[in-house]
């Protein structure tokens, strides 16, 4: 790779970067930008954290820079670690001294000594990783790359700097670290890296279910999520993480008639839906929007392959998941749960004659997430004929124009029945019971339905008429 000086230069030439430069000099210790943020700025990508690692202590650096910089800066010092932490306004520093380590078989935890700037770059996870640029005046810029990073960037490759088995057994996060920065860069794994991974894959169950999670995370993030559950599936961790996705892959054929393969349906859905959004619950509903068709497939003689009610036991599965992949189970779960639940709706509504009642009810139950559920929806259309892609988008539009023309109608997006229970109580002299819910009910289907409108006078009478069917008398005051 071309080495670029003016925008290494640009990027060192910092007041930050000049104060760390003369407190190494002072302290007569070599000091080095390290890791993602070089990386970042060969691969011209937007970087935060700044690692900083000082041949010596990284703590004394980490002292004498926040020195520098004033009363604003921040310290903080991780002594268990050897890590400090200096923070001035949005500027982060991390430094370390540069280490040898060996790690136990069991356990992240490494046995750290003091090493020189070789020995931290070997033990660091990948190539494009591992590059340092000096910060000491007399080799100011200077890059030091032992492992052919740039050339890694230029063959678009994932290595790691020595061998595999070993950087993946000291942290086995790593591999998951490797598919992550594959699916995020665009980056291929380099062949003995990637046979590595299918040897070590057992040993991922070391790593906590937050660490993975958030390297998950990342890659569903990514422009095309798609590339990294491939090799995920491919180098054998997908059953390990997430049994329940690995599950949706294969094909069976019954009487000469076959079913889709629900793992890359699933794979096209999301990677239709990260082209119209970055709202990562969003994403993880098109993950998820099909989980059930494994638990709910039956072959029928007259309809073939079926999965009935696949949307509603995937949303039954997602607590079970959300808990052992430690996921949240708050709001953000039953937003996806929402999601999925709802996800044929749209299509069902296409498919058919869309009635203004239909359309009320969908509006009613996905409320202000209608728009991201109509999203999903448009992404889950992955038909290869064109004329049924067509038909379909088609019908969305209507359903769409319907669903703005109802809702500026009728406002029934995130309402409530006009007439509360409390009030139906108060009325008819009731405490809570069945009756009550009957009638509460009965309003917000004749409010859906279009008998009535969303008003209180209407419901009121309504109330009153329904109650008198019932044999109620409202209790004079
Ligand atoms: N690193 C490592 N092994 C890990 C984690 C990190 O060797 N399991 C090293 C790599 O050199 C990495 C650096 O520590 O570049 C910083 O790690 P981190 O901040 O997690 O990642 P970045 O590479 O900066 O990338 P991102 O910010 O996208 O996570």
């Amino acid at each position: 790779m071309y080495i670029d000086k003016e925008v290494i230069d640009k990027h060192l030439s910092s007041r930050t970067f000049r104060q760390v430069s003369e407190a190494a000099d002072e302290l007569g210790l070599e000091a080095y930008v390290i890791g993602g943020y070089v990386r970042d700025i060969f691969l011209r990508r937007p970087s935060k954290d700044i690692d900083i690692v000082a041949v010596g202590s990284g703590i004394e650096l980490a002292k004498a820079v926040a020195r520098k910089m004033g009363r604003n800066a921040h310290l903080s010092i991780f002594k268990n670690f050897g890590t400090a932490q200096v923070k001035l306004g949005d500027i982060e520093l991390e430094f370390v001294g540069a280490r040898k380590e060996s790690y136990t078989r069991d356990s992240r935890k490494p046995i750290v000594e003091d090493g020189t700037l070789e020995d931290d770059q070997n033990r660091r996870d990948f190539t494009i990783n591992a590059l340092a640029l000096c910060l000491n005046v007399s080799r100011y810029g200077e890059l030091v790359d032992p492992f052919d990073g740039l050339g890694d960037m230029d063959r678009l490759t994932i290595r790691t700097p020595l061998d595999p088995d070993i950087t993946f057994s000291d942290d086995p996060l790593r591999m998951m670290r490797a598919v992550r920065f594959a699916t995020q860069l665009g980056f291929d794994i380099d062949p003995v890296t990637f046979e590595a991974i299918e040897r070590n894959k057992e040993r991922i169950d070391i790593i906590s279910r937050e660490r993975i999670i958030d390297e998950l995370n990342k890659i569903i993030l990514s422009p095309r999520p798609s590339v990294g559950f491939v090799l995920l599936d491919a180098c054998g961790l997908l059953p390990i993480i997430f049994p329940e996705l690995h599950a949706l892959k294969g094909v069976e054929t019954k009487e000469g008639i076959g079913h889709k393969d629900n793992f890359s349906h699933t794979l096209m859905v999301l990677d239709n839906l990260s082209r119209n959004t970055d709202n990562l619950w969003l994403r993880w509903s098109a993950l998820l929007h099909d989980i059930a068709k494994p638990a709910t497939k039956r072959f029928d003689q007259r309809l073939g392959w079926t999965f009935h009610n696949h949307n509603f036991i995937g949303e039954k599965m997602l607590p079970g998941i959300f808990r052992r992949m430690k996921l949240p189970l708050n709001e953000k779960m039953k937003y996806v749960q929402k999601m999925v639940s709802l996800h044929m709706r749209p299509i069902a509504l296409a498919d058919d004659e869309v009635t203004d009642s239909a359309i009320r009810r969908l509006l009613f139950d996905a409320g202000d997430d209608i728009d991201d559920l109509m999203k999903l929806c448009e992404a889950d259309i992955t038909s290869k004929n064109p004329e049924k892609v067509r038909k379909f988008l088609n019908n969305f539009r209507l359903v769409r124009e319907k669903l703005t023309a109802i809702e500026e109608k009728d406002r029934v997006r995130n309402f409530q029945p006009p007439v509360s229970g409390e009030e139906i109580m108060e009325v008819f002299g009731l405490g809570p019971c069945a009756q009550v819910g009957a009638i509460k009910s009965s309003i917000k289907d004749a409010i859906l339905d279009g008998v009535i409108p969303n008003e209180y006078d209407a419901a009121y009478q309504y109330m009153m008429k329904k109650a008198e069917a019932m044999g109620l008398k409202p209790v004079t005051k």
